[in-house]
């Protein structure tokens, strides 16, 4: 893969408000064209990075450039950046089409043009046969899809989302989401995205910035997120997991091996930063786990099933193993395979390549 080109870059970010530290050691370099995701608990400061970033606040520390130049003192209408507001800004007083089509005139664009370009983006909304209500006329979701059109109809290099599908109901956003994506393809502008929703952050981003407290603790495609969290926080944010707390007995050749206080053993494929007797926390995904002997599967535990779920094509068990603790294991139902039932004795089989070991805390 070419080297993408850097759009936005922040450099030593920090964000205080009073005596209130909303950001700090905020580095980050947004890729030109890439959907990123700003992931994190309610607070974290993800909307404040989306306003330094569209100019509606100002550092208190660091620096941001947009395009190669640093854009301190620029104003929000200068930059080639538009945002759509988690608690959206429409005009009660204009209809849906000139909400939308408020930003171009405001340019100076022919009307003509105008014209087609709104009709085009309502269309894309699902909206044009919206255009003269008036924006108490229409519903929460109906006024968040005009809010994404008014953003969208400009082609900025830059569109800030933040939360922009968390009014809509699940079918409409799963249309949204289709469309978010087709946008981004035929625009190629680049997607700064927010949202509370780990499906939606996984199905969209190309990388998810992962934020805690005011600080970013982890920059990773989805998938290596989800598989290699460097932390408990990241483990737990993305999808669920099962939590044993062990202490390092061996690094070695094999991977590092930990061991409960109950004495169950666990071998991690990894071994970098791993020290003997250092305590850790191991994490492993409930689809990680199974009730087979695989090929590469080498370590087990075992327990007695507790309880089945069923959803559709997958079963979710509950063992709670000999140590007592509980674990979650996801299971394809494929038919062929014998499943236990509950009260059963079992074993649980895992993978050293599905063994997470993370800092203990
Ligand atoms: N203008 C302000 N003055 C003082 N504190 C602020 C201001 N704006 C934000 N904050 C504080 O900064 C922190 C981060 O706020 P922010 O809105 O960025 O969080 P968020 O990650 O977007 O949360 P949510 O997911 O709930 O939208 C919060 O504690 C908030 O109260
Ligand atoms: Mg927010």
């Amino acid at each position: 893969m070419t080297n993408p080109r850097t759009i936005i870059e922040i450099r030593d970010g920090k964000k205080v408000f009073g005596s209130f530290t909303a950001l700090t050691d905020i580095n980050l370099s947004i890729r030109q064209g890439e959907i990123l995701t700003l992931l994190g608990p309610s607070g974290c400061g993800k909307t404040t990075l989306m306003r330094l970033i569209a100019g509606f606040e100002t550092l208190t520390s660091g620096a941001i450039s947009i395009d190669g130049s640093d854009c301190a003192g620029t104003p929000p209408e200068r930059r080639p950046v538009n945002m759509v507001f988690q608690r959206y800004a429409l005009f009660p007083h204009l209809d849906v089409f000139e909400n939308v089509a408020f930003g171009l005139k405001v340019k100076g664009m022919p009307k003509a043009e105008v014209k087609e370009r709104v009709s085009r983006m309502l269309q894309i909304v699902q909206l044009d046969n919206f255009a003269n209500r008036y924006i108490d006329e229409i519903s929460g979701g109906q006024s968040q899809r005009v809010a994404l059109a008014r953003a969208l109809v400009n082609g900025p290099k830059v569109l800030l989302l933040d939360e922009p599908l968390a009014a809509l109901d699940l079918k409409i956003r799963q249309h949204m989401l289709a469309e978010m994506k087709r946008i981004h393809t035929e625009t190629g502008a680049t997607f700064v995205y927010v949202t509370h929703d780990q499906d939606e952050a996984m199905i969209l981003s190309d990388r998810v910035v992962l934020m805690e407290k005011g600080r970013i603790v982890q920059i990773d495609r989805p998938e290596d997120m989800y598989a290699r969290p460097k932390s408990l926080f990241a483990a737990k944010f993305l999808g669920e997991t099962n939590l044993f707390d062990a202490t390092v007995s061996a690094v070695n050749g094999i991977g590092t091996t930990a061991v409960t206080p109950a004495g169950i053993r666990f071998i991690g494929a990894e071994t970098a930063d791993r020290q003997p007797s250092e305590r850790i926390t191991v994490s492993i995904r409930p689809e990680s786990l199974s009730f087979q002997d695989g090929e590469a599967a080498t370590q087990s535990a075992e327990g007695t099933v507790e309880d089945v779920v069923f959803i559709g094509s997958r079963s979710f068990y509950t063992v709670r193993l000999d140590d007592q603790s509980p674990v979650r294991i996801q299971v394809q139902r494929n038919g062929r395979l014998a499943l236990p039932s509950i009260g059963d004795r079992t074993r649980v089989y895992w993978d050293s390549a599905n063994v997470v070991m993370l800092p203990h805390s």
